[in-house]
């Protein structure tokens, strides 16, 4: 089992280990418990969490109170769910003496994680990713929160995990695409902050690809490790943590502009290409690092130009509008390197010409 720790000066106060290993989630419970005694469990996941088999390997049959979101993804990620997970807790009797239990990918620890925050004023999330998106990015760091039906993540709290259970197995099942959007965050972790590490996917593909356990483990731990980094030095993104949205500002563009038709990670692949390409117009980077960047994402099997049809006007558009815009002018987060971050006057986002940014867009798009 390998154990990495985060710091949290934010709420709740304190730290809180991430535990990675292969064939540990039937004993997540009891150790969930042993962690936070004397209290009640209460498992929030989604339908495809359960036609998967994990919700049984984790309860191991035992009758354990749950909410299953349905529909899954992000169609339930709003405020009604949170409304019918608080009932079906109230329901259950429970009280502030409640751990929550989020079994699921990115959305479900988004909602069980926000629902845990207002439940009797907050009560304990404990995080079970079982996705590579979730395992990589979404579990640890304590954002959570549902769309409004203007935008996304628009109602959250931070509300950090009281601990984060990885159980690589849990990989096995999930759908190819979704698979591989995910490992677009592992990407991303390599290019912010360890060389090696993109040197390690760029050569290890084919075990990657295949979900090998050693090689599922291995990516779970330095992506936790950079994750916990970043996170316990700015833990309410505040500057360090924007490093985390490198690709997004784009990447968020594309989603939107493709009407989510794109997931995540495929988006943020753009969005990385799109990033490196703005990089070396304003004198960063080179043709030759970007050519690897879009060598290892294509490998995965992500794309790196813009889908047919997608207006540079329309992009230009939704980035104005990015809650991390500041007067509507987008910032980026750039590279200087492979693993190593751009930084400006001790700001690690940075504002871009306009007309870079358009002639950038408009090359993606040719
Ligand atoms: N997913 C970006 C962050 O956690 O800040």
């Amino acid at each position: 089992m390998k154990e990495i720790e985060v710091k949290t000066p934010a709420r709740p106060a304190g730290s809180y280990k991430i535990l990675i290993s292969h064939g540990m989630l039937g004993k997540v419970l009891s150790a969930a418990g042993a962690l936070l005694p004397k209290r009640s469990l209460f498992i929030v996941t989604d339908a495809n969490v359960v036609a998967a088999g994990h919700l049984q390997t984790l309860t191991r049959g035992k009758k354990v109170n749950k909410y299953v979101i349905e529909p899954c993804g992000e169609e339930s990620k709003n405020l009604g769910t949170i409304a019918k997970i608080v009932d079906a807790m109230e329901a259950a009797s429970l009280g502030r003496d409640t751990t929550v239990i989020a079994l699921g990918g990115g959305t479900v620890g988004d909602m069980a994680g926000f629902a845990a925050a207002i439940f009797k004023r907050g009560v304990p999330v404990v995080q079970v990713p079982t996705t590579t998106v979730a395992q990589a990015d979404s579990a640890i760091g304590g954002k959570t929160g549902v769309d409004s039906s203007q935008s996304k993540n628009a109602y959250g709290a931070f509300h950090h995990p009281s601990a984060v259970f990885i159980d690589v197995d849990t990989l096995k099942t999930l759908d190819e695409r979704q698979f591989k959007a995910g490992l677009a965050e592992s990407v991303k972790h390599a290019l912010l902050a360890d060389a090696e590490y993109f040197e390690y996917l760029d050569k290890n593909m084919d075990e990657v690809l295949a979900r090998d356990p050693d090689a599922m483990e291995h990516l779970a731990e330095v992506n936790s490790r950079i994750k916990a980094f970043v996170v316990q030095h700015d833990p309410e993104e505040k500057n360090l943590r924007r490093i985390l949205n490198y690709g997004h500002t784009v990447g968020h563009a594309v989603e939107s502009a493709t009407g989510y038709s794109l997931l995540h990670g495929e988006a943020i692949a753009i969005g990385m290409v799109a990033a490196g390409k703005i990089g070396m117009a304003v004198g960063l980077g080179d043709g030759r690092k970007l050519g690897r960047v879009e060598k290892v994402l294509d490998r995965i099997g992500l794309p790196v130009v813009m889908p047919k049809g997608i207006e540079t006007p329309v992009l230009l558009e939704a980035m104005s509008r990015d809650k991390k815009a500041v007067s509507k002018r987008p910032r980026f987060v750039l590279l200087e390197d492979i693993g190593k971050v751009h930084s400006k006057d001790g700001q690690w986002a940075v504002e871009v010409p306009e007309e870079t940014v358009e002639k950038v867009l408009a090359e993606l798009s040719s």
